[in-house]
């Protein structure tokens, strides 16, 4: 059966989102995933936009073997060079070039020809054909260009070695009909397009990424673009997991197949989450909490009857754990290392007997331990191994009638003791400002959310915080049946992020 291409540009695109930083060693833990899962291309970064970027498209061309390792590229020399320079490393480099192709941005905003930019992209992509044998090239805006010119573009670039030519929908305004008109006539008016693959890159700014993806490959696309969740510039890109279960659920009209394993997509899913810092929405179609739960009676009914009444996909096949132990304060620590294997999770010994311990002590608490819940647990134990500063109490009092005080006790990087207390607006401010009187990096708060693992009053609640300091932004997570003790986590790892970048470039300099 013939294949679609997986292009995950989930550490480029993706990470173009608005709140989302991660720095190079969670963009190569998340290329390890995407490894798994069994994605043709990562599209790792564009690394002339930042040494940061830089730095991780280099380290995943080194480290990740099996995908092709694409670096994006501005149509000018100096971006060429740097992206051949950041994936010369790898396996199965590629380059991706881009140039504006629409009149709206030849206009306002690169103020040139439509000859010099035809000229431009012939000649950079010759340029990067010089480096690497794979080279993409994307006509931006493609869907509001004038399609004559288009034609003219892709053909000139294809004559110019282009090997995978990319359709984008830049800015989500195409409907399907409409998009799956464009691939087909690209089709029929590009005469020498059966030497590339055709690509498509669709935004979600109308909700129809998915939509229009899957009609340009109705029509003939055989590679997509998209990321895990749907992440992206805005209102996102076209989501890896919708695509996927796409076209194997509807294998009957698509008669087309990808190289994913399905059964890694549930935890990429959530490893992205947890690093990006975006929580994944209970209603998104494949990875939300409510994708695979039933309310309604009559459902339950039919389900308990055959599953296919109203499940159409299995959630085992996408990697949702099927719960055959419940764990509880009674389970031992075998049955919790077997569960984490179920749940894909594989800890030295050290890190299993810190989380075995938290664990306890949250089946203390609660009744029964959900998936949800030893996940929640894992994180919380990879978050903290690798911590400059640790939290080791924390005490607040407050009230209506009271000052909000709260004092803390932090492990510092020498092992070193470190305590202190203040007074704040509320408790969750005056942990902050305590923890301050000791770190003391200045930033700015500018997110906290907070919302439960499971549901229930003994729920883990989970805390999500964003801060700025030197006009970047970090992110920080803390999990804990106490939403206060949650709230001082989620503060000591956004911290401790921001100061693994300060010392990163410092060992630069
Ligand atoms: O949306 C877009 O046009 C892009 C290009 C760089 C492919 O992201
Ligand atoms: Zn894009």
């Amino acid at each position: 059966m013939d294949k679609v291409m997986i292009f995950d540009t989930t550490l480029r695109d993706g990470e173009q989102a608005a709140g989302a930083s991660l720095n190079a060693q969670e963009k190569l833990k998340i290329a390890k995933q995407l490894e798994k899962l069994g994605v043709d291309v990562i599209e790792a970064g564009f690394p002339v936009s930042s040494p940061g970027d830089f730095e991780a498209v280099r380290l995943i061309s080194e480290e990740v073997q099996r995908p092709v390792i694409c670096a994006l590229s501005h149509a000018n020399a100096k971006a060429i060079d740097r992206a051949w320079e950041a994936i010369k490393e790898a396996a199965h480099p590629r380059i991706h070039v881009f140039l504006s192709a629409s009149d709206i941005h030849l206009l306002y905003q690169l103020n040139k020809s439509r000859e010099e930019i035809l000229e431009m992209a012939r000649k950079m992509v010759t340029r990067a054909r010089n480096y690497v044998g794979d080279v993409e090239f994307s006509p931006m805006d493609a869907s509001r260009a004038e399609r004559a010119y288009l034609y003219h573009i892709l053909e000139s670039v294809i004559d110019a070695g282009a090997t995978t030519v990319n359709i984008p929908d830049t800015v989500g305004y195409a409907t399907p009909h409409e998009f799956g008109d464009l691939i087909q006539s690209i089709l029929v008016n590009v005469p020498n397009i059966h030497r590339t693959v055709i690509s498509v890159h669709c935004h979600n700014d109308l909700g129809l990424a998915i939509a229009n993806s899957l009609e340009a490959i109705r029509k003939g696309a055989r590679q997509v673009e998209c990321t895990i969740n749907g992440i992206g510039e805005r209102a996102g890109n076209t989501s890896l997991e919708e695509i996927v279960m796409a076209l194997r659920t509807r294998q009957d009209l698509f008669h087309l197949t990808s190289n994913v394993n399905t059964t890694q997509i549930y935890k990429t899913s959530r490893l992205v989450s947890e690093l990006t810092g975006f929580a994944v929405q209970s209603n998104k179609a494949i990875v939300g909490a409510n994708a695979f739960r039933h309310q309604s009676g009559i459902h339950q009914d039919g389900l308990i009857k055959e599953a296919t009444t109203y499940e159409i996909i299995d959630p085992r096949s996408v990697g949702i754990p099927a719960s055959s132990l419940v764990l509880s304060k009674l389970s031992g620590k075998h049955a919790f290392r077997e569960r984490l294997a179920e749940l894909g999770y594989a800890l030295n010994e050290e890190a299993l007997s810190h989380a075995f311990h938290s664990f306890k002590e949250l089946a203390d608490k609660k009744k029964e331990i959900t998936d949800r819940d030893i996940e929640s647990l894992v994180t919380e134990e990879l978050r903290t191994a690798t911590e400059a500063y640790h939290l080791d109490h924390v005490e607040v009092s407050c009230g209506d009638h009271s000052l909000p005080m709260a004092s803390v006790r932090l492990v510092g990087p020498d092992g070193q003791s470190l305590a202190d207390a203040a007074l704040g607006a509320g408790p969750v401010d005056a942990i902050y400002k305590a923890i301050n009187r000791i770190v003391g990096i200045p930033n700015k708060l500018t997110e906290f959310t907070i919302k439960s693992v499971t549901e229930g009053i003994d729920a883990i609640g989970e805390v999500l915080i964003r801060i700025e300091s030197d006009g970047i932004t970090y992110t920080g997570r803390g999990a804990s049946t106490d939403i206060i003790v949650a709230s001082a986590k989620a503060y000591m790892n956004a911290l401790n992020r921001l100061l693994a970048k300060k010392a990163a470039e410092e060992g630069k300099a």
